[in-house]
């Protein structure tokens, strides 16, 4: 079973961090609506819900993707590298503690989750203006006793590395080549062009859970068989996020 870690949207979201879009007002009661519609999609596809204690004081800790790695024996908690943001991870660390043993990233080093790309045992590393290289090279040490495998990964033009690029089966990842480049080993599928930000989806068991807004990406992806499931995340897109970062998966036995 799959535990779905979620945080609801802060009042103060229209606050949140913004590094390469313009602020636009954000809609607060929306934005909550759309997240609770989300949720409802992760639970209708049989993840079960559990919501880590809010914080509203906290305009980006809706998502919560940023605070943690989550692997199958152990869970990384980040430091992430916007100051406002470092806050998020205690309480993160409170509700993945029932799941999983603990390891911490310390300072220099910072990393944000939604630059850390899980295929199998390997972990995708995107060096960025919030993950510096202290941060990959404490990843590396701090889950190389289990087996796993950091890459680090330069990719250029938005915040985050699933900003650029997810996995979206075994094989095939979807991304925006314009962020990034092909990565060896998968075949890469490309959002449309019209949809830089198309390439952040969130693979479930049975289906791709991408924002309803990017249909002519949704297009090429059904073409090729995959099932998708649109959410609308508008007011969540303004905040420079996307459908990975407001949950954190936790496969449970
Ligand atoms: N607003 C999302 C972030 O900057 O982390």
């Amino acid at each position: 079973m799959i535990v779905a870690l979620t945080r609801d949207v802060s009042p103060r979201i229209a606050e949140c961090e913004l590094t390469f879009l313009e602020r636009q007002p954000i809609d607060y009661a929306r934005a909550a609506a759309q997240h609770a519609a989300y949720e409802r999609c992760l639970a209708a596809h049989g993840c079960r819900v559990v919501h880590i204690e809010p914080a509203p004081e906290l305009p980006d800790g809706v998502f919560v993707e940023d605070a943690a790695v989550v692997l199958d024996e152990v869970a990384i908690i980040t430091r992430p590298g916007a100051e406002s943001r470092r806050a998020e991870t205690a309480s993160v660390a409170r509700a993945l503690e029932r799941y999983r043993p603990l390891r911490r990233i310390a300072a220099p080093a910072t990393i944000d989750g939604g630059d850390v790309l899980r295929a199998g045992r390997t972990l995708y590393t995107g060096r960025s203006a919030r993950t510096n290289d202290d941060g990959i090279e404490q990843l590396r040490a701090l889950i190389a006793p289990d087996g796993y495998e950091v890459i680090a990964v330069d990719f250029r033009g938005c915040l985050h590395l699933k900003s650029a690029v997810t996995q979206i089966d075994v094989h095939t990842l979807l991304c925006n080549p314009k962020w990034i480049d092909p990565l060896p080993g998968f075949e890469m599928i490309a959002v449309d062009p019209a949809e830089p930000f198309a390439a952040n989806a969130l693979r479930l068991d049975d289906s791709i859970v991408l924002a309803a807004e990017h249909v002519r990406t949704r297009a090429i992806l059904e073409r090729r068989g995959y099932a998708i499931e649109p959410v609308a995340t508008s007011e969540l897109l303004k905040a420079e996020a996307g459908v990975t970062c407001c949950s954190l998966m936790v496969e449970v036995l």
